[in-house]
C-alpha cells in the first residue's frame, strides 16, 4: 500500500466527524476512539474496505474482526438473536462487551469480517465519537484495535502516531485517552453454553448474574483457541516483560501496583532511585479500574530500547485484575514462543 498523508483531527469538530464518515462511505480507513481502545475502522459491508484493515495491520486473514453497530435493535439484521443475548445486551450495551453469535443467512456483512467462520462478533460502543461516526456513516463499522498486528492496543492518539499503522489510514479522529483502556470482554453466545473468550471490563460475575448460569472460559486454552486472536503472541511490547516481580534487575523498568516502597534493585538500590521515565504505577491506591485504564498507556511509555525489560508487580486476580493479568501474561509469554 502506498504511503499516505494522514489527517489527525480533533473529534470535537463536527466537520471532522462528517469528513470521517464520508471517508468510511468511500471505503477508506479511519481511526476512531471507543471507550475501550482506539479502533481502525472501515465499512463492514464493503469487502475492499475490510481487506484494507488486514493489509494496514499486517493481520492474518484468519483473525476475524468485531463489527460495531449504532443501535442494539439492529442486531437481528446480522445474527440469530435469542432471549439470553437480549438479556445481556439490554444490560451491557452500549458498552465494553462484544457478543459472538451465529450469523443469519444473507448477512450483509463482508465475509472477511468473520474470516470464514459461521459466527459474527458485534458490539455497540458507548463512546459518543464512535456512536456519531457510525450514525453519520450509515453503515456498521468493522474495527480491530488500531495497532500493528501483535503490538499493544492504542489507548491515546500518541500511540497511533508512533505506530506504522498511521501511514495506512486516511484520518485519525483524536479524542484523548480511552477511559476503560482495555479491549472489550468477548462473550461467545453461539454455542450450547455462554463462554468468555477474552476477559475485559465486564466481568464474569456480572455476566453470570444476568445469564443466571456459570460461564465457561476459553481464554487460557492456547492450544485450541476458539478466538483466533487468542494467539499467545499478542499485546506485546518490544522488550521482555516479567510478571509478579518482587524486585528489579539492573536495567529493568518498573510497572508498579500499589506501593513500590519495598521494591529493591538486585545488587543494590531501590525503585525510588529510578528516573520517572522508568518507574510507572498502575494505581498507587491499588484500584483495579484505574490500573486497567493505565495499563497499555504505561506499557507504551516503558517500552523503550533503553530498558532491558519491564518488571510488573503482582496484580490480584479478581474482577478487572483477571483481564489485566490476561494481557500481561500474553505479553510476558510473547518473548518465549
Ligand atoms: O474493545 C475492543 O473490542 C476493540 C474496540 C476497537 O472495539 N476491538 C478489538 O478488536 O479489540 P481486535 O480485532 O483487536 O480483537 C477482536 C478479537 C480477536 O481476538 C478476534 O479473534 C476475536 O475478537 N473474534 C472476532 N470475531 C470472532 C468470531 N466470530 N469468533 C471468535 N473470535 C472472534
Ligand atoms: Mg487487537
Amino acid at each position: 500500500m502506498s504511503k499516505k498523508t494522514t489527517l489527525v483531527k480533533s473529534a470535537d469538530s463536527k466537520d471532522a466527524l462528517q469528513a470521517a464518515s464520508r471517508l468510511i462511505q468511500k471505503g477508506e480507513l479511519v481511526v476512531f476512539p471507543t471507550e475501550t481502545v482506539y479502533g481502525l475502522g472501515a465499512d463492514a459491508t464493503n469487502d475492499r474496505a475490510v481487506a484494507k484493515i488486514f493489509e494496514a495491520k499486517g493481520r492474518p486473514k484468519i483473525n476475524p474482526l468485531i463489527v460495531h453497530l449504532y443501535d442494539k435493535n439492529e442486531l437481528g439484521k446480522y445474527i440469530d438473536v435469542n432471549q439470553d443475548i437480549m438479556r445481556v445486551i439490554d444490560r451491557f450495551w452500549p458498552g465494553p462487551l462484544t457478543i459472538i453469535a451465529q450469523m443469519i443467512d444473507n448477512c450483509p456483512i463482508s465475509k472477511l469480517c468473520s474470516a470464514g467462520l459461521p459466527t459474527l462478533a458485534l458490539r455497540v460502543p458507548a463512546h459518543p465519537v464512535a456512536k456519531e461516526l457510525i450514525r453519520l456513516s450509515k453503515t456498521p463499522i468493522a474495527a480491530p484495535s488500531a495497532n500493528s498486528s501483535g503490538r499493544l492496543s492504542p489507548t491515546a492518539p500518541l500511540h497511533i502516531i508512533n505506530d506504522d499503522v498511521l501511514d495506512k489510514v486516511s484520518m485519525v479522529l483524536a479524542a484523548g485517552a480511552c477511559n476503560v483502556g482495555l479491549e472489550s470482554t468477548i462473550l461467545d453466545m453461539s454455542g450450547d453454553h455462554p463462554t468468555i473468550l477474552r476477559p475485559g471490563a465486564i466481568s464474569e460475575e456480572e455476566l453470570a448474574q444476568i445469564l443466571q448460569t456459570n460461564l465457561e472460559k476459553n481464554f487460557l486454552d492456547s492450544k485450541n483457541p476458539k478466538s483466533p486472536g487468542q494467539l499467545l503472541k499478542h499485546y506485546a511490547p518490544a522488550i521482555p516483560l516479567r510478571m509478579n516481580a518482587v524486585d528489579l534487575e539492573p536495567g529493568e523498568a518498573l510497572l508498579a501496583f500499589g506501593s513500590d516502597k519495598f521494591m529493591g534493585i538486585r545488587g543494590g538500590g531501590a525503585a525510588s532511585d529510578l528516573p520517572e521515565a522508568s518507574r510507572k504505577n498502575l494505581s498507587v491506591e491499588g484500584d483495579l479500574i484505574e490500573a486497567a485504564s493505565n495499563l497499555f498507556k504505561m506499557l507504551h511509555d516503558l517500552d523503550k530500547p533503553s530498558h532491558k525489560g519491564i518488571a510488573v508487580m503482582n496484580i490480584p486476580d479478581i474482577g478487572l485484575g483477571v483481564a489485566i493479568n490476561d494481557r500481561l501474561s500474553r505479553a510476558a509469554r510473547a518473548k518465549s514462543v
